[in-house]
């Protein structure tokens, strides 16, 4: 059997993609009924992470202890990774003594580089271009909440980034209409915009883009790399904070979900995050349950 890698959503078919987030949702009712599940026992994770965490440090390596086995804390600051070792290299020797590999990094050829030279399933847990692990818990997110999202519209307020692109990637695996608002020169991936034309439209104001929405998503304006752009960027963003008022013109069933961590007053207001139509905390939560079952997928079968 081919091992199979999460490096983007196009990695799985959207048949697999819809099982995987049911799977997350009993995998959640298991995990709340205390009822003891260790598919995974003496089974170990590697995490490298080259960027920080919590939620995707503390998702996975919990997720693991609870599927009975193990997660491996691998910072580049400490393994040879930091001091030059070849991508390539690093991915023969952890991949022979580990059964998964997760990876935070920044350039998304770092992942890919990795998982062509891994003898073991490799999962993308951020790199500049892409979250798809972030895209799973906010698909079980939108499902618990409001139902199927096939044939739904979702807005991206703010910067073309990695969840963007992501949330690009889910438009076509889950089928729904995304309608994305950023300023001129924050647009996502022109090349991945065109091959998704079918689905996704770029608007200049956040008003016309959540106009019929029932899901709408911002992120952080400076991602992590960004960090001396934040200034530049707070200017750019200007109008583009995501509130209570904006979510009023949305559809009446809008929800509100941001990958976190936020920053209140700037891409959302702190009425919004508190407000009842946020879902963040049950967002955040879902990386859990729906990293199990992507862990499930992808070493069991
Ligand atoms: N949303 C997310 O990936 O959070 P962390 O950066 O805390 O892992
Ligand atoms: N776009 C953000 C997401 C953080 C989870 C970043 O890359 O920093």
């Amino acid at each position: 059997m081919t091992t199979r890698h999460f490096l983007t959503l196009l990695d799985l078919t959207p048949d697999e993609l819809n099982k995987l987030i049911h799977r997350a949702v009993e995998l959640k009712q298991i995990r709340n009924s205390g009822e003891i599940y260790e598919p995974l026992k003496n089974q170990v994770l590697a995490m490298i992470f080259e960027k920080s965490s919590t939620r995707t440090r503390v998702s996975f390596e919990a997720g693991m202890a609870q599927f009975g086995g193990h997660a491996l804390f691998l910072s580049s600051r400490d393994t040879q990774l930091g001091r030059g070792e070849p991508i390539e290299d690093s991915a023969k020797v952890i991949s022979s003594m580990c059964d998964a590999v997760m990876i935070r990094t920044f350039e998304h050829e770092t992942v890919t580089s990795f998982a062509a030279n891994s003898k073991v399933p490799v999962i993308n847990a951020l790199t500049d271009d892409y979250h798809p692990c972030q895209l799973l818990a906010d698909m079980q997110t939108f499902l618990e909440h409001r139902g199927d999202i096939k044939g739904k519209t979702v807005s991206w307020i703010g910067d073309g980034n990695n969840m963007c692109h992501s949330y690009i990637n889910a438009a076509r695996q889950f089928d729904f209409k995304l309608q994305i608002a950023c300023p001129e020169g924050f647009d996502p991936d022109p090349e991945l915009v065109a091959t998704n034309s079918d689905r996704v439209t770029i608007f200049r104001t956040p008003e016309e883009a959540v106009q019929g929405s029932h899901l709408i998503v911002t992120d952080v304006w400076a991602s992590m790399g960004q960090e001396e752009e934040q200034k530049e960027r707070e200017q750019a963003f200007a109008g583009y904070q995501v509130t209570t008022e904006l979510l009023d013109q949305a559809d009446e069933s809008a929800i509100f979900m941001h990958c976190l961590p936020a920053h209140r007053g700037e891409e959302v207001s702190a009425e919004m995050m508190d407000d009842p139509r946020s879902v963040v905390f049950d967002e955040a939560e879902n990386r859990l349950h729906a990293q199990k079952a992507l862990l499930e997928f992808l070493l069991i079968k």
